[in-house]
């Protein structure tokens, strides 16, 4: 097999739900393009953290203003992604299983989306202005409303059942243990939420390429997206090693 690497210039739009494997190739992709990466998804949970520990209701308007203020800081090393809740590192609590399940109902309130992407926005244009040069970012609404101009946009989809085994299988390696079919009841009701939101809802921006990726492993999605960027001219410095 042969991976390639290279720089990349400009901005790379990943949206999908979850699932998808859409963490493992931004990320993936990122080191391989020498850039900088932006998971949006770890935001909104940093912003759902707030909620939680502040003891409110996910859906009430006093939950709406202190994720909307809350002091989220995210890294975008591809190599070592770190998210700061008021300077307090909480990579891991974001992942937590009651972050997982408010996290859809935070992410709908109006002011958290402006807020949330006002601080992408500005997180994208220093990385487009400096030295790095090019992102990937990876999201629900990033070809949509955050980067509409991105000059490559994928939206990768799988079936629930692959997308909820996927899943169930991270969380036991991380010790979190899990039941299938309480995962893909919990995978169908975030989808569900996320598509049916009336702001920014889950779904392909029009010039998006879909990749459905059922029946594809994580190496062979990477590939094909680096090929996509490759071919619209996204990537200098190509270079093709054996694997
Ligand atoms: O990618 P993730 O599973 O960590 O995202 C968590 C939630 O955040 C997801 O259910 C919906 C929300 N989200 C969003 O509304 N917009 C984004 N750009 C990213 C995530």
């Amino acid at each position: 097999m042969t991976e390639a690497r290279g720089k990349l210039r400009g901005v790379i739009a990943l949206d999908g739900p979850s699932g998808t494997g859409k963490t493992t190739v931004s990320r993936g992709l990122a080191v391989r393009l020498d850039a900088a990466y932006l998971d949006t998804g770890a935001m909104y949970r940093a912003a759902t953290l707030a909620v939680l520990r502040a003891g409110l209701d996910p859906a009430g308007p006093a939950a709406s203003a202190v994720a909307a203020e809350a002091d989220i800081r995210v890294g975008t090393d591809p190599s070592a992604s770190t998210v700061t809740l008021r300077g307090e590192d909480v990579a891991a609590e974001i992942r937590s299983g009651p972050v997982t399940d408010a996290v859809s109902v935070v992410s709908a309130h109006a002011d958290v989306r402006a807020r949330l992407v006002a601080l992408q926005r500005r997180i994208i244009d220093d990385v487009l202005a400096g030295q790095v040069g090019g992102i990937v970012v990876e999201g629900r609404d990033i070809g949509t409303v955050v980067a509409p101009d991105a000059a490559l946009k994928v939206y990768l989809t799988a079936s629930a059942e692959v997308r909820a085994a996927r899943r169930n299988q991270q969380d036991r390696a991380a010790g979190r243990g899990g039941d299938l079919a309480a995962t893909l009841s919990a995978v169908r009701r975030r989808d569900s939420l996320d598509s049916g939101r009336a702001l920014s809802p889950l779904r392909a921006a029009p010039d998006a390429v879909t990749v459905d990726t059922t029946d594809l492993d994580v190496e062979d999605v990477l590939d094909l997206v680096f090929a996509l960027a490759d071919q619209r001219g996204l990537v200098a410095e190509v270079v093709r090693s054996s694997r």
